[in-house]
């Protein structure tokens, strides 16, 4: 991730981080909904980035520089990369502390 703030998201304008996060507030955190739902809505979420047509400002930039390493449903990977979509991922439980 390291790389990724000082190469990338670093540099990104205003403009675009409330696009992406505009996108990733889309994704409904699932708390209260059953598991089957969630799994449809994540499967939904990901074939759209999948497809890449139509996407929004805020899709097209999670999916050209998240998508690598947090997936396009924002699952991750277990241990390896932090799920974004849901509601374990808190900026006041992160253990990522950019820029200070
Ligand atoms: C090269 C792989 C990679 C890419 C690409 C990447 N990340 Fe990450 N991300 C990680 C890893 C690994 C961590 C965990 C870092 C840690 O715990 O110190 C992380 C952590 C995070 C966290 C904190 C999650 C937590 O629970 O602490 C957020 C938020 C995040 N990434 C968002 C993004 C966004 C938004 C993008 C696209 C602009 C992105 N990442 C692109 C690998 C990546």
């Amino acid at each position: 991730m390291t790389d990724v703030v000082a190469n990338s998201t670093s540099h990104l304008s205003d403009a675009d981080l409330q696009a992406m996060a505009a996108y990733l507030k889309s994704l409904d955190p699932g708390q209260a909904r059953a598991h089957q739902a969630d799994a449809e809505r994540a499967g939904a979420t990901a074939r759209k980035l999948a497809a890449a047509r139509d996407l929004s400002l805020g899709e097209r930039l999670y999916l050209d520089n998240c998508n690598a390493c947090h997936f396009v449903s924002g699952k991750g990977a277990e241990r390896v990369f932090p799920q974004l979509d849901g509601p374990r991922w808190s900026p006041l439980t992160s253990r990522t502390r950019c820029c200070t």
